[in-house]
């Protein structure tokens, strides 16, 4: 934590408390009068029964077609949820809501260059029918995978509703990422589709994703067609046969489709993250206990009534997109905001534009984005009207007091409580997270939801003491929890079950202080978070040394005033390969070539070793002491202490 945070932290010793009106018309509220709760303290213990919480939470949130036997099956460390339940996500997320209010509007979507779109309910339930009545026409059915590779336009969140209604589980590759990681994660799920669109606007101008999605099929064998959505109409290259057009095979199919009727721990979805290997993980979500978790959370902790306007400024290629930007808001009927290009575009005001346009009620956006306002400055944030903001929200990384501040001051006017929901692409919904009954100290995510049971670890498996760091556990199974990796069993046991016996491994270090309250620190593992966004230390490694100059690599995370984290490579190059100005920029562009463009390193540094371990594993955790100038500690035991002073050499 740079040293201005920490003094803000201390000096920032305020509790803010949520107002009485919020409380009294909270939804969580009303539960608990319902169900005769008279307190926080008593919800959260109620809640640890587990099975009856999330049993009353389902009855709640969602329509099974026929009901579960069971609520909770647990064979560590898999959970079924709501087994025997006959049920499809898309019933709660669109069918019933296109029959009971089919005028309201489901998205406002707003296009970089200005364009507006709005779809109503009826809308949307028209549209992912007739996708789906195409999918099925090109022969998918059940059980099988489509990938999918688009900006945020409306057709993304149709896709991934119509796969879903069939009973074909879609794998979503962010617009960001480069071809070989799509092909990479195309040949993992063996998807027989692939749906992309021709380009897409992003800083004025236009991104080829066609062209990148061509590249990826082709090394691809399992693509049978690629269907390719028209959004900007610009021209691109064409494979017939195998290329189809999005609007010509949905133009003339009928606006009515059966839902499939799946079981409800049948799988929804397969959403790839980065962990400490190389090589990403297929975590898999599925359609009953994910719609019941995640609709709780949403309607708990943002708290979204018929007429608030949401928007989560995320990107639905991340999973707060697959949650509260897709199923989430559908399930509870809500409106919400879709918009597809930068923030700062045309202008450093473009987020409050739309937020005073729309009248958003409810916005979710992350520490980065904050970080980077903060520091273009609150004229631009003044220009707008956003008196319609009554709650707003962080996510993806910890919040550092001082832009917790600076937002619940400049974008909540000072009379917004913020929402700070410690969650992962694993645990599918949030976990830790205020409910607008809560106090809140900036900076913390307060405190595990109801029906959440977490603590903080010492390596020896014992609870750490308030106060003391320590590993950020979750003890008992959850309605969103994934249901393992895909085709990697092995990897998810020894990921998130091998530290302590039955208890699940976030990856995360934080601490809990006197009063109760979560301080997630960041990751405890060789994972690095770059605005948010999770990459890893050994992809990144692996790609540098693809690179025929390079012979060995190391890459650690360095504190970033507003990325949260910066990523910085060393680099040993094979012998005889000179160091280089074009050289250093030509590995940056291939990293950016091989993952995306978030990945490529902000500093690539040459050097003639790399300190190692006896075994020979290269030992980031001192690169990282080294370049943040902290005391590197003993070094005795590796197996080339004299590369730790080779690194003030780097090039
Ligand atoms: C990791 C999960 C969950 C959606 C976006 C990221 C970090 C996430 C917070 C928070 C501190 C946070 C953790 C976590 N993280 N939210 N509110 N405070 N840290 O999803 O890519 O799966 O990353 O993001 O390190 O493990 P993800």
């Amino acid at each position: 934590m740079p040293e201005a945070d920490i003094s803000v932290l201390l000096k920032e010793k305020r509790i803010f408390k949520p107002s009485q009106k919020l409380v009294s018309e909270s939804n969580v509220k009303k539960w608990m009068d319902k169900q005769g709760i008279r307190s926080y303290e008593e919800l959260m213990k109620k809640s640890q029964d587990t099975e009856w919480f999330w049993g009353e939470a389902a009855k709640e949130f969602v329509e099974w077609y026929s009901p579960p036997k069971k609520v909770l099956d647990w064979k560590l460390p898999y959970s079924n949820w709501f087994v025997g339940a006959k049920y499809n996500i898309v019933h709660d997320a669109v069918d019933r809501h296109a029959k009971r209010h089919p005028d309201k509007v489901a998205y406002y979507f707003e296009g970089e260059p200005g364009d507006r779109r709005k779809m109503t309910y009826k809308e949307l339930s028209d549209e992912v029918c007739r996708l789906a009545n195409a999918l099925k026409k090109l022969g998918l059915k059940r059980g099988d995978r489509v990938s999918i590779y688009l900006p945020m336009i409306l057709e993304l969140p149709v896709a991934m509703l119509a796969c879903a209604k069939i009973g074909v589980a879609h794998s979503v590759v962010f617009s960001g990422f480069s071809s070989l990681a799509l092909a990479d994660r195309i040949n993992d799920c063996g998807a027989r589709v692939l749906i992309t669109c021709d380009t897409f606007w992003r800083r004025g101008k236009t991104v080829a994703l066609k062209a990148a999605a061509d590249e990826a099929a082709r090394q691809a064998p399992s693509i049978e067609h690629v269907v390719v959505v028209k959004r900007t109409g610009e021209n691109i290259p064409w494979t017939n046969g195998r290329d189809l057009s999005y609007q010509d095979i949905t133009a003339n199919e009928s606006t009515a489709c059966e839902t499939e009727k799946m079981e409800a721990n049948d799988l929804l979805y397969i959403l790839y993250t980065s962990g400490t290997t190389g090589k990403p993980k297929g975590v898999m979500q599925r359609h009953g206990g994910y719609a019941v978790n995640i609709a709780l959370t949403l309607s708990w902790v943002f708290d979204l009534k018929d007429n608030d306007i949401w928007w989560g400024a995320a990107d639905a290629g991340w999973v707060t997109g697959h949650s509260y930007i897709v199923y989430a808001p559908l399930i509870l009927g809500t409106t919400s905001i879709i918009y597809e290009g930068a923030p700062d575009w045309p202008e450093a005001d473009r987020w409050w534009d739309i937020i005073e346009n729309y009248k958003v009620t409810v916005f979710y956006t992350s520490p980065t984005a904050i970080r980077m306002f903060m520091k273009l400055g609150t004229e631009w944030v003044k220009k707008h009207d956003l008196s319609s903001l009554r709650l707003l929200g962080s996510v993806g990384e910890p919040i550092n007091p001082e832009a917790w501040i600076w937002y619940q001051l400049n974008i909540g006017g000072g009379r917004c409580q913020i929402m700070d929901t410690w969650w992962q692409t694993e645990t599918g919904a949030f976990a830790i997270a205020p409910l607008p009954i809560s106090e809140l100290k900036p900076g913390s995510a307060v405190r595990p939801l109801p029906g959440m049971a977490a603590d903080i670890y010492t390596d020896e498996g014992k609870r750490a003491p308030a106060e003391t760091g320590g590993n950020l556990v979750l003890l008992s199974p959850w309605p969103a929890m994934l249901g393992g990796l895909y085709k990697n069993p092995e990897k998810y046991q020894e990921t998130y079950w091998a530290k302590y016996p039955g208890v699940y491994l976030t990856g995360d270090i934080g601490r809990i202080d006197a009063d109760g309250y979560y301080w997630v620190q960041g990751r405890a593992d060789d994972v690095l978070k770059v605005s948010g966004h999770r990459l890893s230390n050994s992809e990144l490694e692996s790609s540098l040394v693809s690179h025929m100059s390079v012979s060995e690599a190391a890459v650690i995370g360095k504190p970033h005033e507003l990325k949260g984290e910066s990523i910085v490579a060393f680099v040993i190059l094979k012998k005889g390969i000179e160091v280089s100005e074009p050289l250093r920029k030509e590995l940056r562009e291939h990293v950016g070539k091989e993952i995306g463009k978030i990945a490529m390193p902000d500093e690539v540094w040459f050097v003639a070793d790399l300190p190692k371990t006896r075994s020979g594993k290269i030992m980031r955790r001192v690169i990282r002491k080294k370049v943040i100038g902290e005391p590197v500690g003993d070094i005795s035991t590796l197996m080339n202490p004299e590369a730790v002073a080779e690194l003030d050499k780097a090039k």
